[in-house]
């Protein structure tokens, strides 16, 4: 197998819904659009999206994986912004995108919101229930479904049972292929991750799913904060990975700053080895700056 590398970015937070949108601003958008106009705009910041761009443009990394929350209410202004960040990243072929629940916000014609994002999306919110599947030299990157509207105060996903018996099948058929599997989706795939109120409703199905057919990294988005975890899938213990979102002050913490993950993984005896550096923006040169190497091992499928 070669050696497998790409990016993870997560929760871009990126657009400006415009000075008051009327007439989106029914019921969840207004609460939505007033988080974003009092606190929110505060810590996502342009200058900070553009450092990443930046900085992921210097990286030779083949693909960059993109967890979702481009947006904060999920309007159609905000889906033309955000289709112009995306082409700024690199083209579909680089750039592999999956849906978060900020994108998903409220009801919005999908010519003028995910149709926009179609090619980067590959065959999500396009009728496919999901999972997306990309297959490179070594490796199939199996993107998750998670987003969509929910009531007021909620943040939940959920993935459905048609996107979970189509993520059996795809796993299915993968029986015996070497490649490396790595499942990436908005919420965290794990039951106690975040509370209920943020959580996947059927994460306890993906969990049974993903025990039985066996995946080797899970990358995911959603609570703006790092994650180093490992999943237990049936007795394997696999990497579960997050990050701050990518436009964040961290005015709470310096580990809430915007970072971008690059993943290196190769071949070991027992496995594979992921090689993981940690990009923080730093405040004082307004740019991405390597902060941390970690070596972590993923158990062979045996
Ligand atoms: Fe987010
Ligand atoms: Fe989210």
């Amino acid at each position: 197998m070669a050696v497998v590398r790409f990016a993870h970015i997560t929760d871009l937070h990126g657009t400006d819904p415009g000075r008051w949108p009327l007439p989106w601003l029914v019921s969840k958008r207004l609460l939505g659009y007033l988080s974003w106009r009092r606190r929110r705009r505060h810590e996502h910041r342009p200058e900070i999206l553009a450092a990443l761009v930046a900085a992921l443009r210097d990286l030779d990394d083949e693909v960059i994986l993109v967890t979702g929350d481009l947006c904060q209410i999920g309007l159609p202004v905000e889906f033309r912004a955000a289709r112009r960040l995306l082409e700024e990243l690199g083209p579909p072929e680089r750039v592999l995108l999956v849906p978060g629940n900020h994108d998903s916000y409220g009801p919005a014609p999908l010519a003028e919101t995910y149709a926009l994002w179609a090619d980067y999306l590959g065959g999500l919110k396009a009728g496919s229930p999901g999972p997306r599947v990309d297959r490179r030299d070594g490796v199939v990157f199996l993107g998750l479904d998670s987003a969509l509207p929910t009531a007021p105060f909620l943040a939940t996903g959920r993935l459905g049972r048609a996107q979970l018996e189509a993520l059996d099948r795809e796993l299915a058929a993968l029986a015996g292929d070497p490649a490396l599997r790595v499942l990436y989706l908005h919420h965290p795939p794990d039951p106690g991750a975040v509370g209920r109120r943020k959580a996947l409703v059927d994460d306890a199905e993906l969990m049974r799913l993903l025990a039985t057919r066996g995946v080797d990294l899970v990358l995911h988005g959603h609570d703006h904060r790092p994650r180093r975890d490992l999943l237990d899938l049936g007795g394997r213990r696999i990497p579960v990975l997050s990050l701050a979102s990518g436009s964040a002050r961290g005015s709470k913490s310096v580990a809430r700053r915007a970072a971008i993950h690059r993943h290196r993984i190769s071949p070991s005896p027992v496995g594979w080895t992921l090689e993981l550096e940690v990009l923080r923006h730093d405040p004082g040169t307004g740019r991405f700056v390597p902060v941390e190497e970690a070596s972590l091992a993923i158990p062979g499928r045996g």
